[in-house]
């Protein structure tokens, strides 16, 4: 049985009780009360024609009516009347004693009854004795009693008191009252149900949409909830599953790219030494290096090749380890003006002998300690540098180090005034294998991993690289490493 249908069902079930409960509710009290069950049937009537007075009321009228029975003149003596009238001062009932056409008596207050032909007829058997009567746009309950005078004149008492219109109006329209309250019930149920199940179906019917779409590959399909319920949070939770199930095959799509990537990449970068060396090799076997110094030329242009893939071996090894994040960092806290001051005396003979001039903005009696791997820093360093030393080719060859406190984390750049970087190229510089030009950097002996090693050893620091470049001027490197809390 579908949801809907249980729902229409179990509203349907809800009024049924309901109306029966109340029906059965009633006839209850109804037997309670009268102690009569054929009462029943005639309470509606006999309640609306007996009940119109209060029981006040009812004995100035039994009075009344004893006294028309025993001597009706009396009840021509105004005085007698008043005092009878007295009594009906603190209700909202009038007096009035019709003696043929005329009105003979009338409490003051009631003022919208003038003339006796208003009034009911009289009716000598007494049977029709209460009621309700309509004067223009008053209503009115009585009792009335008519008897004969002692002169055989007709006269009739009446004990008047207005209503709201409302009461006849009611009373009249009782049946269709319960009627029209019984249709609107259902219509409610049936405009419940809708809504209802509206906001309970229809959610869950585009939630089995978007599955069927996820079950057939479609990860673009959208689930937006409307409401904040429990089924506007299931929608969210199903959204947000959606999303994060993209994102991982997005990843693992990428992963996928950048293996074959890898491969291709590396397959090539062997390829072209390893063919190199073959030709070399062929080269002595063949006896074209047929003189000591040429097969000399031969054998370390081989050990040259062998060495460049050995470095690239290792170079691969540690990328894919830092990217497995398999290598273990040893953070220490470590004064980077010192450090950078021993690192440039380190290689002072090598800058020396290259014609390099080293500058620096490095207060050396400053102090500014950082959260830092000593070894993998020093590769971080060394990768730079070498791109640098590579990529100046000019006779004034100058690299500059400096450092920046920029709140949280310290700022170190290096800079060189070599060839410079094209702009097109920057936003690739740490990715692995990238090479701005193939071609020119095959000669320099580039694979293209340096940059990429730098950014995974920064990344696992907490910092970032990057860099700027002007052609023909040189190129800046930044980086940034987190300070050591004080
Ligand atoms: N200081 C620089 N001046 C000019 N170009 C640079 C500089 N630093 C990097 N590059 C460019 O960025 C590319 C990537 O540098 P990266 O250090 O990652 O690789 P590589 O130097 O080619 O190879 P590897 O460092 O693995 O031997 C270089 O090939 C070069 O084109
Ligand atoms: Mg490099």
């Amino acid at each position: 049985m579908s949801i809907r249908l249980r729902m229409l069902l179990s509203y349907t079930a809800m009024l049924v009780v309901t109306i029966g409960l109340f029906i059965i509710c009633g006839l209850l009290m109804i037997l309670a009360i009268t102690g009569d069950i054929s009462s029943i049937k005639h309470l509606y009537a006999n309640h609306y024609t007996h009940k119109p007075i209060t029981a006040q009321e009812e004995n100035v009228f039994l009075d009344l009516k004893y006294l028309a029975k025993k001597q009706p003149d009396r009840l021509l003596d105004n005085s007698s009347l008043k005092s009878f009238d007295e009594k009906l001062k603190y209700v909202p009932s009038a007096l009035v004693i019709r003696k043929g056409t005329q009105i003979i008596y009338k409490t003051d207050k009631l003022i919208s009854i003038k003339s006796a032909d208003e009034l009911p007829a009289f009716e000598p058997s007494n049977i029709q004795v209460r009621d309700t009567i309509s004067y223009g746009k008053y209503y009115f309950s009585y009792v009335k009693f008519d008897f004969y005078f002692a002169d055989q004149e007709k006269g009739s008492i009446f004990i008047i008191k207005k209503v709201s219109p409302y009461v006849a109006l009611s009373k009249n329209l009782f049946p269709i009252l319960i009627g029209v309250l019984l249709i609107l019930l259902i219509i409610t149920n049936g405009i419940l149900h809708y809504l209802v199940t509206r906001s309970i179906v229809k959610p869950l019917y585009s939630l089995k949409l978007a599955s069927e779409e996820i079950r057939d590959g479609n990860l673009n399909y959208k689930v937006t909830a409307r409401t904040k319920d429990e089924i506007g949070q299931l929608s969210m939770a199903y959204e947000e599953m959606r999303q994060r199930l993209k994102e991982s095959i997005d990843l693992q799509l990428r992963y996928e790219e950048n293996r074959k990537e890898l491969i291709s990449n590396i397959s090539h970068d062997l390829k072209t030494p390893i063919t190199a060396i073959k030709g070399y090799v062929e080269g002595i076997r063949d006896g074209v290096a047929d003189t000591p110094q040429k097969k000399d030329k031969y054998l370390s242009t081989i050990y040259r090749r062998a060495s460049d893939m050995d470095s690239l071996i290792d170079d691969l090894f540690l990328f894919s380890k830092l990217d497995l994040k398999k290598i273990p960092f040893n953070f220490e806290e470590i004064d980077m003006v010192r450090y950078i001051k021993y690192f440039i005396e380190e290689l002072s003979w090598d800058f020396e002998e290259q014609g390099i001039k080293v500058q620096s903005n490095v207060d050396l009696d400053s102090h500014e300690f950082v959260i830092a791997d000593r070894e993998k820093l020093k590769r971080v360093f060394v990768n730079i540098i070498q791109n640098s030393l590579k990529h100046m080719k000019k006779n004034e060859k100058i690299l500059r180090f400096s450092v920046a406190n920029r709140g949280k984390h310290i700022e170190i750049e290096i800079s060189d005034n070599g060839n410079g970087i094209e702009p097109a190229a920057l936003p690739h510089l740490f990715d692995r294998f990238y090479r701005e030009d193939n071609a020119r950097n095959t000669s320099t002996g580039g694979s293209g991993l340096g940059l990429a090693i730098a950014k995974q050893i920064i990344g696992e620091h907490g910092g970032e690289i990057w860099a700027t470049s002007e052609i023909r001027k040189g190129t800046n490197i930044f980086f940034t490493l987190q300070y050591a809390k004080k």
